[in-house]
């Protein structure tokens, strides 16, 4: 017998794929397809208060004829029972009830009319939603993400526009957005998800471009200061393997013909400054293999041919990664330490100061080599090498409690903390830029007014 939720998932496959709503992933038609849900037509939720010398009678009902004891609460001097009850087994509970003189109360009536009612809401809610599927809530899929961006594109064409700047291995698009409220401004690219298994950067580069876009009214100077490129999914390939099939996968997903059975290239250390000059590897089956030569990738190609085009405009740029807490300056090759160094660090104490105001976490502040290790290769130094002034790497929650697999319940906290570490870093860099005017201004001499 074909079920309501049944003819709703076909229905929504349908719609899904002929009008250009949402539509369903192999993998999420597969989850909805099994289990088949259990009805719970029928069953009642009985509430039932009970003093110590009666409760061993109640608590033998768990478990027979289907009865299940959803909650025992104290409530002194009695206790307060949940009791879920089928069909067949509501005269024997009542007929306990009545037989101890416990006074009971019917709290749901058709536990499956609930069920319902909470789906036809989510539905509601799901249908009522703007085209798009984006939440910081769970992770999602990189088609979830694009279906965002190009919801953001069309509702906010004013200030958004977004660009394919090439393909990766497996031929997903490569996708870069700009906000932008007119020419001549100084640019700040940030990018997520290079290394495959780190999630929670992309989804907090989701939020920070969801900020800068739905929010910009709240921050006005941050758009009209600034153009932002925001690319947060630079390995669409290696994240979705991830998702589907290995969590820890970190690498592209090319394959060498030279060594077939060990895929993928750590992409950042696959950059063409100072290639492979330590912290990576020449075996192809390690997780640091560098790759048969510098920009062997598709998608770090991608990423130097965009940075190439704007590095005039381009003074800011900031990779994102996890976990550790840490916002790290050039370089990552050499213990040398840049002539933009403290610039580059005077910004990104005031980025760490705004960021800990939200929830005081803390992070290191550092060149790479002092809070990591030697890593050539990274597209940290490679921006910083054309001539970015402002080359941030970050490593974003926790401090290894979870590592890389940070809880969905925490994408949304690193996401606002994040974002606020971001925007004070936007701020400081336009001052370094552009200096606050001291007051007063002696125009001329005689224009000089005495405060005296
Ligand atoms: C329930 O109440 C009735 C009437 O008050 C009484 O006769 C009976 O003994 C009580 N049963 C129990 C188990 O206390
Ligand atoms: C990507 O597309 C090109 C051109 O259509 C094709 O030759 C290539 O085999 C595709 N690569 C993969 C991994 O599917
Ligand atoms: C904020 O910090 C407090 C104290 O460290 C912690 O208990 C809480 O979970 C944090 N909240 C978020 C949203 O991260």
């Amino acid at each position: 017998m074909i079920e309501t939720w049944q003819l709703l998932v076909v229905v929504m496959v349908l719609l899904g794929t002929s009008c250009g709503l949402p539509s369903l992933t192999p993998e999420e038609i597969r989850s909805l397809q099994v289990p088949k849900p259990v009805s719970y037509s029928g069953y009642k939720l009985f509430r039932t208060d009970v003093g110590l010398v009666d409760l061993p009678v109640v608590d033998s009902l768990d478990n027979s004829d289907g009865i299940d004891l959803w909650s025992l609460r104290k409530k002194n001097p009695e206790y307060e029972i949940d009791l879920l009850t089928p069909p067949d087994a509501e005269q024997k509970v009542r007929g306990v009830f009545n037989e101890y003189n416990l006074t009971y109360q019917e709290v749901i009536g058709d536990l499956q009319r609930a069920i319902n009612l909470e789906l036809s809401e989510d539905d509601a809610f799901l249908w009522n939603r703007p085209a798009h599927p984006m939440t910081w809530e769970k992770y999602h899929s990189v088609q979830d993400m694009y279906q965002y961006i190009d919801y953001l594109e069309a509702q906010y064409s004013h200030l958004v526009t977004t660009e394919e700047i090439g393909l990766s291995y497996e031929n997903r698009s490569l996708r870069v957005v700009k906000i932008s409220t007119g020419p001549n401004k100084p640019a700040i690219w940030i990018d997520g998800g290079l290394h495959a298994r780190e999630w929670v950067s992309p989804a907090t580069v989701m939020y920070i471009l969801h900020h800068l876009t739905e929010f910009s009214w709240e921050e006005p100077d941050l758009v009209s200061n600034f153009d932002w490129y925001i690319m947060p999914m630079a390995n669409p390939d290696g994240y979705e393997y991830s998702r589907l099939h290995d969590r820890l996968w970190r690498k592209t997903r090319s394959v060498n013909p030279e060594s077939p059975n060990c895929v993928g290239v750590d992409a950042n250390r696959n950059f063409g400054f100072k290639w492979s000059m330590g912290g990576s590897s020449q075996n192809p089956c390690s997780s640091t293999y560098a790759g048969p030569k510098p920009f062997s990738e598709p998608e770090t190609r991608a990423i130097r041919d965009f940075i190439l085009s704007r590095k005039d405009q381009l003074k800011v740029f900031v990779t994102i990664h996890a976990y550790s807490q840490m916002w790290m300056l050039p370089w990552s090759y050499t213990l040398e330490v840049s002539p933009q160094y403290q610039d580059m660090y005077d910004v990104a104490k005031l980025a760490l100061d705004g960021l800990k105001t939200v929830n005081g976490t803390e992070y290191s502040l550092g060149q790479v080599t002092d809070l990591l290790y030697i890593a050539s290769g990274a597209s940290g130094d490679y921006a910083h090498s054309v001539g970015i002034p402002y080359s941030y790497s970050l490593e974003l929650r926790d401090l290894g409690q979870y590592g890389f697999i940070l809880p969905k319940e925490q994408i949304e906290p690193t996401g606002v903390e994040t974002y606020q570490g971001i925007k004070a870093m936007a701020r400081a860099v336009y001052d370094k830029l552009f200096p606050p005017v001291q007051f007063p201004i002696s125009v001329n001499e005689e224009a000089t007014v005495s405060i005296e």
